[in-house]
């Protein structure tokens, strides 16, 4: 059966929604946690107990275990692991990109996926390494695409067959590549080896190349982050309109003793309380925890807990027209984090095509504010307004006789009729007492407006201290009147 993607609400270029394979239908975006048969810190039962819908797990460890490769061919996999929910299997292509070689053929893995009852096949991709040179990684791409086509034409396509999008570190690659997975048909794209790029928190790039594969993959495709496990950036990938992380972080950290939250991991031995609602922080103290002799395992529990709350306020802040804020909040908690944040603003233009027109709020969270979708795309409509041959924009509200238009300013929006006084982004905009940054974007929306009303004189009143910044954005194409 065909796996099928249907978006719900959306904000930013993020988007809830419903993903459908096999029997099965989850809600997006939606986090996999990652199973190793052999070493089950957490079991795929209490996983479902947690509210997880779906998981993934490796179908090159299945194949070569001595203890499960047979049984799984009789049980299938969702039998084995007691699971009924939906399971997507990874083929060996991490382990090749890890350890070389792997005996598996792309054809070998994918029947073998078939036969095992997975829900989501993954081909033999090559995961190129962010640090391969230009050459390599086309060469590698080419080899990827040329098993992906392989792959529709052997199992067809209704087969539930996932279509990795590689390209390294090159933006136009990663371009070719999601349009190519596109036009193959494939409707589930993971977009591939960001690992490495995520544990030496290269954000800043990670940004570059997942735009750059969004930017070319079907809106109505299913995006997948491959390895995302982090909670602190599961926000920004949202912003990015990736449907689907997964995660081993939860039980690598536990196994060295670290304690996830929202805001970056910290050493258990490190930590004074517990600031975490979960079953785990709220019948351990820290030390106690620290102490455990189940520790890895209680702190399995506990970094799932947080991931998985951490989706679903993502979820809601979607559902909210939110997400702006919540990026803002978590990328505050690392400059790297920040730097991917500000990236994903430098992309504004193009994220503005996706975002919704009506939000619940807008709060002003300091400059970076600025540069939101929605402030450009306000600024960009102001082209709409008709207005007459004398227009005046009076900055501090107060109305004045003898123009044939009155409009007020809030930064760092800028100019609005009074008609828009109530409605988004204007009315529903918290913004604190004006700062040099807010008003300087407001100012720039002044000057839009004279640009696209050539015909208009356009007089500004009421800036007080902030006449000089006026001069510096808006100065040539609209006056100052006192
Ligand atoms: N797991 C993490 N990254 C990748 C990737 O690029 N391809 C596959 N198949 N699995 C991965
Ligand atoms: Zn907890």
């Amino acid at each position: 059966m065909a796996i099928t993607f249907e978006s719900l609400d959306s904000d930013i270029a993020g988007r809830t929604g419903k993903l459908g394979a096999g029997k099965r239908i989850i809600k997006t975006p939606a986090l996999l946690p990652v199973i190793n048969p052999h070493l089950m810190l957490v079991t795929p039962k209490e996983l479902r107990a947690m509210g997880v819908e779906a998981l993934i797990t490796n179908a090159y460890i299945f194949s070569q275990s001595r203890q499960y490769s047979e049984r799984v061919k009789e049980e299938g996999l969702h039998k084995l692991l007691d699971f009924d929910g939906l399971i997507m299997t990874d083929s060996g292509s991490f382990q090749l990109s890890v350890y070389g070689q792997v005996s598996f053929t792309n054809k070998q893995t994918l029947s073998y996926q078939r036969d095992i009852g997975s829900d989501i096949w993954v081909p033999l991709d090559i995961p190129t390494s962010p640090d391969a040179d230009r050459p390599t990684t086309e060469r590698e791409l080419a080899i990827t695409m040329e098993r992906l086509r392989e792959a529709k034409e052997l199992f067809g396509n209704d087969a539930p067959l996932a279509g990795p999008v590689q390209g390294g570190i090159f933006p136009d690659l990663r371009e070719r590549a999601g349009k190519e997975v596109g036009d193959l048909g494939f409707s589930f794209c993971p977009i591939g080896a960001v690992v490495p790029l995520m544990e030496s928190y290269r954000y800043r790039e990670l940004v570059d190349v997942v735009m750059a594969a969004k930017s070319t993959i079907p809106r109505s495709a299913c995006v997948h982050l491959f390895g995302a496990g982090h909670p602190a950036m599961f926000a920004l990938a949202a912003a990015m309109g990736c449907d689907l992380f997964d995660s081993a972080a939860y039980a690598l950290y536990a196994k060295d003793g670290r304690y996830l939250t929202t805001h970056g991991s910290f050493r258990i031995d490190e930590l004074t309380d517990l600031p975490c609602a979960c079953a785990v922080c709220r019948s351990h103290t820290a030390e106690e925890l620290c102490t455990a002799k189940d520790r890895t395992r209680l702190l399995a529990l506990h970094n799932l807990a947080v991931t998985l709350a951490e989706i679903s306020r993502i979820r809601q802040a979607i559902a909210d027209g939110t997400l702006w804020e919540l990026v803002d909040e978590r990328c505050r908690t690392h400059p790297q984090l920040l730097s991917g944040y500000r990236r994903l603003l430098s992309h504004a233009a193009d994220l503005e095509l996706y975002d919704r027109a009506s939000k619940r709020r807008f709060f002003y969270r300091g400059d970076e504010s600025c540069a939101r979708t929605e402030v450009l795309r306000y600024q960009r409509q102001l082209d709409r307004l008709r207005l007459g041959k004398t227009v005046l924009v009076a900055c501090d509200g107060k109305e004045r006789e003898g123009y044939d238009d009155v409009l007020f300013f809030k930064p760092p929006f800028g100019p609005y009729p009074p008609a828009l006084k109530e409605t988004f982004p204007i009315g529903p905009a918290e913004i604190p007492p004006w700062d040099e940054a807010m008003v300087r974007q407001g100012c720039r929306g002044i000057r839009m407006l004279a640009e696209s009303h050539k015909e208009s004189r356009i007089m500004v009143s009421g800036l007080l201290n902030w006449e000089e910044i006026f001069t510096q954005e808006a100065g040539d194409a609209a006056e100052l009147v006192r």
